[in-house]
């Protein structure tokens, strides 16, 4: 399966990357449409794949196609690729608040993915939530989902709409955890702790918060409850919690992204 990447910028490197480093294909499979002509250079340099920077020169030999350019310049894409493409091709889009009855009206295709993949797919600990067209068949989707996998956890979606909700989960998701983790640092450093103790004491609890809730099944709450005792110094902060009504602000922000995640849909 030759694969097209289209836009060759943080994701689409990304995802190049992710592909390769699982041997899921090889570079002879890769392609990377790129528009600058300087990141182009430096895609080469790279060694993922044979880089274009013309439309009609690779989209006539790919298999599936992945959009990954900005929102913004979408339109444009499309337009510009159009007159080259195929009943035949896979296209997935990772783009954020781009429809697939958008991206089917404007190429006229029919076999369209959309991907919501988050941040850590640098890393290969990404959460990508996807869904596609009626006309896309399991192979095509199980294809997909091998390729998605690559680059952390992925899950399908029936609905459309769970796209804009794991935009505000998952793809947000890491600032919230990040503005968390910024609150602690500051706690850390202002009971005396010097910077760097302050990112491991707080990188480290995190990272072993999450490890300990995964391997067993107990609820976020049911772990609360073991780590607080009556009277003791974690049921003080989590009674200054409730009174602040922190767990009611994370979930109001959530809901704040789902609506922009909605709204910018309509645009
Ligand atoms: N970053 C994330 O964590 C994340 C998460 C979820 C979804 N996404 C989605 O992923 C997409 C890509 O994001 P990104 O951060 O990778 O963007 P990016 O770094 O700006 O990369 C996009 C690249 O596409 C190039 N490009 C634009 N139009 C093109 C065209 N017609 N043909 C070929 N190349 C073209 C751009 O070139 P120029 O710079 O010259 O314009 C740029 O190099 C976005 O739609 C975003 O919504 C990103």
């Amino acid at each position: 399966m030759q694969i097209l990447i289209i836009g060759g910028g943080n994701m689409g490197l990304t995802y190049a990357q992710s592909f390769l480093r699982s041997h899921i294909t090889s570079k002879e499979n890769m392609m990377i449409l790129e528009k600058s002509p300087e990141k182009a250079v430096e895609l080469a340099k790279k060694d993922i794949g044979t880089v274009y920077g013309k439309a009609e020169d690779c989209i006539n030999g790919a298999d599936l196609i992945i959009f990954a350019v900005k929102p913004q310049d979408s339109a444009a894409l499309f337009e510009y690729i159009r007159p080259f493409i195929s009943d035949q091709q896979v296209f997935l889009s990772i783009m954020a608040g781009v429809k697939i009855e958008t991206i089917s009206k404007a190429l006229k295709a029919n076999k369209i993915i959309r991907a919501m993949p988050n941040l850590p797919a640098q890393i290969g600990m990404g959460m990508t939530v996807f869904t596609s067209s009626d006309e896309v068949t399991r192979i095509e989707l199980v294809m997909v989902q091998n390729l998605l996998s690559t680059t952390g956890k992925a899950i399908y979606a029936e609905k459309e709409s769970a796209i804009d909700s794991a935009t505000a989960i998952s793809g947000s998701g890491p600032a919230y955890v990040w503005c968390f983790m910024d609150a602690m640092m500051q706690a850390a450093r202002n009971m005396g702790f010097n910077e760097s103790e302050s990112e491991l004491l707080v990188s480290q609890t995190f990272r072993g918060a999450v490890e300990l809730y995964n391997k067993t099944n107990l609820s976020c709450e049911e772990w609360i409850k073991r780590v607080s005792s009556r009277g003791g110094t974690t049921e003080a902060a989590m009674k200054t919690y409730r009174a602040n009504s922190v767990q009611e602000d994370i979930i109001e922000g959530a809901q704040a992204a789902l609506d922009r995640a909605i709204e910018l849909g309509k645009n």
